[in-house]
């Protein structure tokens, strides 16, 4: 019966962690998937997750949540990101429900574009996340993409952006990393953003943003949400995927948030059964012990504080595994440039390495990472920074 069903080609971030795990070197160093670790390389519960896990302990049923999830999650997560006193959010304009992390909530979205944004194309940033191109392949999209990185600076080609911005049919979808781009670790300033808005808003486009990071870019969750509320003070009705899987490290338990915002409360109603609606049918409502905990921490003033805290720690490593690195590059003998290593911000690295020099990185010295060359930062830890750096060093001599 399934003589004819072709083995599919490994995911390009996932199948490195496959690859991973079947290796027995005592050294090896998993840098592909982006899943925070600490200095000794484990994964890290964080102390507010802990405590809200304590306090929901005994407290709640097994039962079904709602298809939309939770409804003290979804508007604890959008008050996160559109403001604690969000016009918007206060006055029930922004349709929104609990989805599963990233992933879910692109999806999502993606097929309520198809349904009911016929002929509206999604343009994508070159490069990108490598599951956007399944998730809007999968939903039966149309996807293009437009400029974002220029290879020469390692840094953002903004000019090509807004260029492409510009020449993209009136009312096209765009797909925004709204903090720390992944994989270039690359962002626009907030005036660049403040620029981009004005152009999209000319264009009458529409703005998906894609927040999965939150709080890693800056350290500061408030000041990672700048570039959303640049556009809604600007008047765009954006919409917004937000994952718990980095900042509250909730990885595992699949919670996220999708909202679009509407015209009124009316049309905000009528949006959200139609999210409900798509939800029903692929997994018809989200998991609830993630849900709880996220809500408990942003619900609780001095939880929350705490929360703010470590994420600002996980940063803090990050930023200081990226000096660690360049320093540990630059007295390797590497005669390379190596300051994009820490100009870049976020969970990852895009080092410019190729291909070929990731394969040798992985046969050579059991060291992964996905083959465009991107670091996650965070698998980097103090004893292992040496080694990467002199591994680097090896392969792009
Ligand atoms: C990543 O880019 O490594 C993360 O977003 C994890 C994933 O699901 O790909």
């Amino acid at each position: 019966r399934f003589g004819d069903v072709p083995e599919a080609p490994k995911d390009p971030i996932l199948g490195i962690s496959e690859m991973f795990n079947a290796d027995a070197h005592a050294e090896k160093m998993n840098l592909g998937v982006g899943a925070y670790r600490d200095d000794n390389g484990k994964p890290v519960v964080l102390n507010c997750v802990r405590e809200a896990e304590k306090r929901i302990a005994g407290n709640f049923n097994m039962e079904y949540l709602p298809t939309n999830g939770s409804k003290d999650f979804v508007q604890q997560s959008l008050k996160l990101a559109f403001g604690e006193n969000s016009a918007h959010v206060a006055d029930g304009s922004i349709a929104a429900v609990q989805s599963l992390s990233g992933t879910g909530s692109c999806r999502l979205m993606a097929e309520f574009q198809r349904r009911f944004m016929p002929g509206c194309k999604v343009y994508i940033t070159v490069p990108t996340w490598s599951n956007h191109h399944n998730i809007w392949r999968d939903a039966g999209c149309e996807q293009d993409t437009f400029r974002y990185y220029k290879e020469s600076t390692r840094g953002l080609d903004f000019e090509g952006m807004v260029e492409d911005i510009q020449n993209a049919p009136d009312g096209s979808m765009f797909l925004l990393h709204a903090c720390a781009h992944n994989p270039t670790g690359v962002d626009p300033s907030a005036e660049q953003w403040r620029e981009i808005s004005k152009v999209m808003k000319a264009k009458n486009h529409f703005a998906f943003f894609d927040m999965a990071y939150q709080g890693f870019a800056s350290g500061d969750c408030e000041r990672d949400a700048q570039a959303i509320r640049i556009f809604v003070e600007d008047g765009h009705k954006v919409a917004l995927a937000q994952s718990f899987a980095k900042n509250m490290g909730l990885y595992g338990q699949r919670i996220g948030t999708v909202s679009v915002m509407c015209k009124d409360k009316e049309e905000a109603n009528r949006v959200e059964s139609q999210l409900k609606v798509i939800a029903r049918a692929m997994y018809s409502n989200p998991p609830m012990h993630g849900a709880l905990i996220a809500s408990t921490i942003l619900g609780d003033a001095a939880l929350k504080a705490q929360w703010y805290e470590e994420v600002k720690g996980m940063a803090d490593r990050i930023i200081k595994m990226r000096t660690l690195l360049r320093k540990n590059l630059e007295e390797s003998g590497s005669t390379l440039p190596w300051q994009h290593v820490t100009d870049q911000i976020g969970m990852f690295c895009f080092s410019g390495m190729t291909g070929e020099q990731v394969d040798k990185l992985r046969t050579d010295h059991h060291i992964y990472m996905t083959r465009n060359g991107r670091i996650s930062m965070a698998g980097v830890t103090s004893s292992n920074v040496g080694r990467l750096a002199a591994a680097m060093h090896e392969v792009t001599k």
